[in-house]
């Protein structure tokens, strides 16, 4: 039995495929990374030495390492970061937020975020982000939002989401501007955003629109390995000391000096050939979303969809396909799995009417013809769907406002008790519950369960929507006893 290596043999057999790869990271397979630096990744695992330094107090080639990393993205201080934007986000929390303070955040925040949330102890004010029934996505925040919103709360941060998974961004600007007046920090989980800095065809990034901290996950699109982040942050609003000592209280003691150097390589490599890079990168996604939309029945999410100033459709990162499947016959998971079984396109993932394809500087213009050849097959495979989608239950979903009763932190440390969902109503949930469609929780800890959303929860349950759960078939639910 022991001569079995499951996960081994599952990656070998993954990576001995030929692949066209539309997921993150970046580097696809290594291919945008130093040839040096990728024969020797095991070689250089290593400790803290005297020759190496020390992540948690940086006094040389990490520390020089930040300072260009710093210098690279325009700000005026940056911290490596080795446990992805998940470590990021907990360590904005640490240093930006304080035990019982309102904040503003947005409701399809990163459960990193929520993570932040718990461990701090903060209030947050969630506010609803712009729904996309076209292609069942959430965007960013409109503005009217968030404005409103700061009208009736002593908020002293929002925390937004820019880009979205799916790189569209709300207009940040106007609620850096927003922030400003309400003397409030802007605080940016900038996951998917690292390469904005260097094109300026891509949207305005956090760090350079008047956010206090932004988080960005330098392995999901340029070439960073897995885990490798940053965290930027405007030293006249934060004291990087603080910032620091969030990072040494959360980050492992053993950082793998390979997620490190992969982050110092990346920032020479859009330093130096970034922009022309970055060039190629446009234009390949241009022209593929030009020829997928040419298939019968597919949309691709593009400039001319965007909403305008102050919406939370304001600009587009054209490297990523968000691609439109509700006009073909078939769920947008058979579609991604025929493409993977039958044409080795392996996109980032699939959700109801979308398929998401990360490309970057790591992907070919022999990728892009995989892709759009492997959509044409199984487009013409699948068929039309020419009847309008039924809007579902997910206007429902949006609609519903539970009350809270509780901060994250107070539901997730009371007393529990595991009850049946038709048993809950009144009670205050301890666990969040997020129906897909739309990828938004419709109960947060700490809100309380009504006999509406019972019932939402039930006809979800009842239609086979995917639920991410304590219990996904929510046959019971986790509320504060
Ligand atoms: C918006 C957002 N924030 C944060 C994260 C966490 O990033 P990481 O995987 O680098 O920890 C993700 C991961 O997908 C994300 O999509």
């Amino acid at each position: 039995m022991h001569s079995a290596a499951p996960l081994f043999d599952a990656l070998k057999h993954f990576v001995e495929r030929d692949q066209a790869p539309f997921y993150s990271p970046g580097h696809k397979g290594g291919r945008t990374l130093d040839p040096w630096f990728r024969d020797n990744i095991a070689a250089i695992d290593l400790n803290n030495l005297p020759d190496t330094d020390n992540l948690h107090s940086p006094a040389g080639p990490i520390l020089a390492a930040e300072r260009l990393i710093a210098d690279a993205w325009g700000v005026p201080q940056s911290f490596i970061v080795v446990q992805g934007s998940t470590g990021g986000n907990i360590a904005v929390a640490f240093s930006a937020l304080h035990p019982d303070e309102p904040v503003l955040v947005a409701r399809n925040a990163h459960k990193s975020v929520l993570a932040g949330l718990v461990q701090v102890g903060a209030r947050p004010v969630w506010l609803e982000p712009r729904w996309d029934a076209e292609f069942g996505v959430a965007h960013g925040l409109d503005a009217a939002v968030v404005e409103s919103t700061f009208a009736n709360s002593a908020a002293k941060a929002l925390w937004i989401l820019h880009p979205t998974y799916y790189g569209t961004c709300g207009d940040i600007g106007v609620l850096a501007g927003m922030c400003r007046r309400n003397d409030a920090k802007l605080l940016v989980d900038g996951a998917h955003s690292p390469h904005f800095a260097f094109h300026p065809d891509l949207p305005a990034s956090g760090e350079t629109s008047g956010a206090a901290a932004t988080v960005q996950s330098v392995h999901k699109i340029l070439s960073g390995l897995s885990q490798a982040a940053v965290l930027h942050v405007d030293t006249a609003v934060i004291d990087p000391a603080s910032v620091r000592r969030a990072l040494q209280l959360i980050q492992t003691t053993s950082p793998h000096f390979a997620i490190m150097t992969s982050i110092d390589l990346a920032r020479r490599q859009m330093m130096l050939d970034g922009r022309a890079l970055l060039d190629q990168t446009l234009d390949r996604a241009r022209r593929t979303a030009d020829r997928l939309e040419d298939i019968d029945g597919l949309r691709v999410l593009r400039q001319h969809d965007l909403a305008g100033a102050g919406t939370g459709l304001h600009q587009l990162d054209e490297t990523k396909l968000l691609i439109g499947t509700s006009g073909l016959a078939a769920d947008a998971r058979e579609i991604v799995g025929r493409l993977n079984s039958i044409h080795g396109v392996q996109p980032e993932l699939a959700g109801t009417g979308h398929v998401l394809c990360i490309t970057t500087i790591g992907n070919t213009d022999r990728d892009m013809d995989r892709l759009v050849a492997g959509f044409t097959e199984v487009a013409a495979h699948v068929g039309r769907n020419d009847e309008n989608q039924p809007a579902g239950l997910t206007a429902d979903v949006l609609a519903v406002r539970p009350e809270t009763a509780l901060t994250p932190r107070e539901a997730f440390f009371a007393a529990d008790k595991t009850v049946a969902l038709a048993q809950a109503s009144g009670r205050i949930a301890a666990e969040a519950i997020t129906p897909y469609p739309p990828g938004i929780p419709l109960v947060m800890p700490g809100e309380r369960f009504s006999a509406d959303v019972i019932a939402l929860l039930s006809a979800l349950r009842t239609a086979g929507n995917p639920i991410s759960a304590a219990d996904p078939s929510l046959e019971t639910v986790k509320t504060v006893r």
